[in-house]
């Protein structure tokens, strides 16, 4: 039996109180325990989102869906979790809804907009089969995840995002100057006039992808406009890279029984810990159950 959510409820209710979903991409199954005990613990609802790469890395869809729904069953977590393919393909897609998954982006940004368009439309009556949500993007979305490498950022356009919105995805994500990775030392803001515009003609829960990095006052700024679920992945990555850095230049790892792969990962998971309730905080998503 699954215990999983689809993301609709969840996002219309960020939308309208004015917080955002996290959306943690998860990279192995230490990061997925830990990101889902923290929501548990800061009772707030969680996306658990698997791109393509994560999947393969676990070892399969099934694998991904077994572990998730598992672990959300033994370590009775009780706020809502659903479980997102990221940045799904058609086919993609198709294959993460049949193996469980309760919600699906479909990214159709580098297709001509007529394409991206018909297979949204194809792939939301399949998720009304499986009772799962589907996510759209418009625009573009610069830089580079999992070997998908965009050519740059493309800014959304208003009446693209109108008719997704017709077409009844139930989140979308926009291209409004973010990148995925490390922000570059000359980037300099969200194109807040772009989000302003789509949120007034649309009124729709909005996606920030690439939610590493970013000040915090833009995220809040960007909450305030519509956007109600941030994904975030690299500056997760980030400090659990240092953590264990510092835990092997230090010496730790040649203390007592630090070579046990378990307590190497534990290092870099306190990090993510730490970073997830900053997080949270920042996104407004504390306390959201009760
Ligand atoms: P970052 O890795 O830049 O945080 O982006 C994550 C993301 O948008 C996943 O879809």
């Amino acid at each position: 039996m699954t215990k999983l959510v689809n993301i609709k409820a969840m996002v219309k209710n960020a939308y309208k109180n004015k917080y955002a979903i996290p959306h943690i991409n998860i990279n192995n199954l230490a990061w997925t325990k830990t990101a889902l005990l923290a929501a548990e613990e800061f009772k707030s609802p969680i996306i658990i989102s698997a791109s393509y790469g994560a999947t393969k890395y676990f070892g399969g869809y099934n694998v991904v869906y077994s572990v998730v729904n598992s672990m959300v069953s033994d370590l009775n977590i009780t706020v809502p979790v659903a479980l997102h393919f990221d940045h799904g393909s058609y086919e993609q897609c198709v294959k993460a809804l049949e193996a469980g998954f309760s919600s699906v982006m479909y990214d159709g940004s580098h297709e001509l907009f007529k394409v991206n368009y018909e297979n949204t439309k194809e792939l939301i009556s399949l998720c009304k089969k499986y009772n799962a949500s589907l996510e759209a993007e418009i625009g573009q979305i610069g830089g580079e995840e999992d070997g998908i490498i965009s050519s740059g950022v493309i800014v959304s356009d208003t009446n693209e995002a109108i008719k997704m919105k017709e077409l009844g995805v139930d989140a979308l994500a926009v291209g409004i100057g973010n990148i995925h990775g490390k922000y570059p030392s000359t980037w300099k803001s969200l194109d807040f006039d772009t989000l302003e515009k789509i949120n007034k003609d649309c009124k729709m829960p909005l996606v920030l992808h690439g939610g590493s990095g970013i000040p915090s006052e833009q995220i809040k700024k960007a909450i305030e406009n519509g956007i109600a679920k941030v994904n975030v992945n690299t500056e997760l990555q980030l400090v659990n890279a240092k953590a264990i850095k510092e835990f092997v230049l230090s010496g730790k790892i040649d203390q007592d029984k630090n070579f046990d792969p378990r307590k190497i990962s534990n290092a870099g998971m306190e990090a993510v810990h730490k970073l997830l309730k900053e997080k949270f905080t920042e996104f407004g998503s504390i306390n959201r159950i009760k």
